[in-house]
């Protein structure tokens, strides 16, 4: 698979709040750097409480999943995207899928957690064919059948947010957590199951929201092969607007899925459809890539995607909690296995 940026605008305009957060909520349901999540509890449908991949706009949450604080005392770096000089602030691209795993890969290739190989399989192993369909905004035949596929996605940021250094050995934990990391028996794999169960396996270490629009292409073998050994010789770069709008046609493609909005915004996904249309022969179609070079278009879509779901995450293992060496050891042996337990029984 390959991934190509051709088009990033970046207009930064930083504003930097140093804070220190020393809150000791029970369980809250914030997107917060530092604070920890049990990946296990929603394995598999981690949608249902991020708002990652949306089909619908009818609630406005952008994180849902249950929160602890772990941690004193964190230096957490929060930056808001502005955009002063009125271009568009995020990043085009578009990735190159041989088949539908590849295809998950790509969607969340910006979602990282520790530990994990696969981590968009934390977010896709519970979907069917037809809810999948509907995120990805193509007809289920498509995904049922042996295809490939090329996903083009414009991100709009908004905010982003990390911790400031990574969490040093001697980082001050909250007193009823360490309580229970004493609890914790090198050799005993029940105890760590109910650390993670009460505390959780993985912290926020940083995170980026805003939105995007995405839109699936679907290609059979031998013409999608065609695409890749163009693009193998000179890269996307090379390919003129002609090439783009040849290969990315319903004449080349075997579908072109609708143009969709992260966070499911419908006022969005009409201006899409409205805006996006193009006309070559007999044929009218969508095509995300009409914005290829349109700075108007790319203009009004610099403040239609607002801050409504999440971009990217990068969630770290909680075994930096365990001070003691054995510990942290039979808490990562115990994290891989179950990990290892997931992945083989969801798929
Ligand atoms: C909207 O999507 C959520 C899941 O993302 C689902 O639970 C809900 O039923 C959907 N609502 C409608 C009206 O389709
Ligand atoms: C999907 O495609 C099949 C045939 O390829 C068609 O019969 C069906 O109506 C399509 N479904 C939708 C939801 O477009
Ligand atoms: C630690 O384990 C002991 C013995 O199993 C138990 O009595 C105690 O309540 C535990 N402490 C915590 C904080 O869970
Ligand atoms: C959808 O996006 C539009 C344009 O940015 C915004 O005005 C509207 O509030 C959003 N709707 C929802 C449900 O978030």
């Amino acid at each position: 698979m390959r991934k190509e940026r051709w088009l990033g605008i970046f207009a930064l305009a930083f504003i930097i709040t140093i804070t220190t957060k020393e809150c000791f909520g029970q369980s809250e349901s914030l997107l917060r750097v530092g604070k920890s999540i049990n990946v296990f509890i929603r394995y598999g449908y981690l949608s249902i409480s991020m708002k990652v991949i949306s089909y619908n706009d009818t609630e406005r949450w952008i994180f849902k999943e249950p929160t602890r604080n772990i941690f004193q005392g964190l230096s957490v770096l929060e930056t808001a995207e502005n955009n002063p000089k009125g271009g568009f602030m995020g990043d085009f691209h578009m990735e190159f899928c041989d088949n539908k795993q590849q295809l998950f890969q790509a969607y969340f290739r910006e979602f990282q957690i520790e530990d994990m190989a696969s981590p968009w399989k934390a977010f896709t192993d519970g979907w069917h064919a037809e809810i999948t369909a509907k995120k990805l905004g193509i007809n289920s035949s498509y995904i049922i059948g042996d295809y490939s596929y090329v996903l083009v996605r414009v991100s709009r940021f908004r905010e982003r947010a990390r911790l400031q250094r990574p969490i040093p050995p001697n980082q001050l934990i909250d007193p009823s957590v360490a309580a229970k990391i004493n609890n914790v028996t090198d050799g005993d794999t029940v105890s760590v199951l109910e650390f993670m169960k009460k505390f959780g396996t993985h912290y926020i270490n940083s995170y980026v929201t805003g939105n995007s629009l995405y839109q699936v292409f679907v290609f059979n073998k031998r013409n999608y092969g065609h695409i890749k050994e163009r693009l193998k010789s000179r890269g996307v770069l090379s390919l003129s607007k002609s090439d783009l709008y040849n290969f990315f046609a319903p004449w080349f493609a075997e579908h072109l899925g609708s143009v969709r909005c992260s966070s499911g915004n419908s006022t969005v996904e009409r201006w899409a459809q409205r805006k996006l249309k193009l006309s070559y022969y007999l044929f009218t179609y969508n095509s995300l890539l009409k914005l290829h070079g349109s700075s108007s278009l790319l203009k009004a879509l610099d403040e239609l995607l607002g801050n409504e779901a999440i971009l990217q995450l990068e969630l770290k293992s909680l075994k930096v909690a365990f001070k003691d060496p054995d510990k942290r050891k039979w808490y990562e042996i115990v994290l891989d296995n179950t990990i290892k337990l997931w992945e083989v029984n969801m798929s």
